[in-house]
C-alpha cells in the first residue's frame, strides 16, 4: 500500500468513527495536496465563463432564487484530469463508507461552488425524510489563506436547527461530512471569493 493510500485510510477511518458518533466529520488537510491544488486552479479557471447561478428545489422544479442562495455552481464531470483525479478519491471514501457502514451509497454527484463578495446560502437542508436520495453530503473548501474576517464559515445546526453544533472555516484540504437529512445548515456572507466543492452520495433503489 503507498503512502497516500495509507493516508487516505485513516483519514477515512476517522470519518467512519465520527460518522457513527455524531452524523457529522470535519477535518483539515484531508486531500492531497496535489489534488486540492489541481482542484483549485479549475475552479478559478472556469470560474470566469462556465459557472452559473445555483439552484433550488430539484428536477422540475428546480429555480434560482438569490433570496435563498447567491453562488455560482459548476458541476464536475470525470472526463477531464481534475474529475478524473476526484472522482477516483471520492469513489475511494465511498467504498470505505459502505464496507464499513453498510450505507449502500451509490451515485455520486459534485459541483465546484463561486461565492462572490456578499454571496451566502440561507438555511437549509440538502435531503428530507421520505425522499431516500442524498445520504451524506460532503464538502471540499480550495482557499488558501481564509482569514476570520473573510466570513463565509458554514453553520451546522442540529436536527431541530435549535442550537448551532460548530462552524467550520472554508480552508484549503479542509473537508466536512454529515448526514444529509439530519442537518440543517448555512453558509455566512463571504467577504471575498469562495470557492468549494458540494458532494452528495446518493442511495439508489429506495424512493
Ligand atoms: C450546499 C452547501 C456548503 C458550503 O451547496 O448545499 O450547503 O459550505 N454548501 O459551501
Ligand atoms: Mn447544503
Amino acid at each position: 500500500m503507498d503512502f497516500e493510500s495509507q493516508n487516505n485510510t485513516h483519514i477515512f477511518e476517522l470519518i467512519v468513527d465520527d460518522i457513527v458518533g455524531k452524523g457529522y466529520s470535519i477535518h483539515e488537510n484531508a486531500l492531497p495536496i496535489n489534488l486540492v491544488t489541481e482542484l483549485s486552479e479549475a475552479a478559478r479557471l472556469l470560474a470566469g465563463t462556465h459557472f452559473k447561478a445555483a439552484g433550488v428545489g430539484r428536477d422540475a422544479g428546480l429555480v434560482v432564487n438569490h433570496q435563498i442562495r447567491s453562488d455560482n455552481i459548476c458541476w464536475i464531470a470525470d472526463d477531464c484530469n481534475y474529475g478524473i483525479a476526484w472522482f477516483k478519491w471520492v469513489e475511494a471514501l465511498k467504498l470505505h463508507l459502505n464496507r464499513r457502514l453498510f450505507l449502500g451509497l451509490g451515485e455520486v454527484e459534485s459541483h465546484f461552488a463561486h461565492y462572490r463578495q456578499g454571496d451566502f446560502y440561507q438555511k437549509h437542508k440538502d435531503a428530507f425524510h421520505g425522499q431516500a436520495n442524498r445520504v451524506l453530503s460532503m464538502v471540499t473548501y480550495l482557499n488558501p489563506d481564509w482569514r476570520e474576517v473573510d466570513g463565509g464559515e458554514l453553520l451546522i445546526y442540529s436536527d431541530d436547527s435549535d442550537h448551532i453544533l460548530t462552524k467550520v472555516t472554508p480552508s484549503w484540504g479542509t473537508i466536512v461530512l454529515f448526514l444529509s437529512e439530519e442537518f440543517p445548515h448555512e453558509v455566512l456572507p463571504a467577504k471575498c471569493d469562495r470557492y468549494s466543492i458540494a458532494t452528495w452520495f446518493r442511495q439508489t433503489n429506495i424512493s
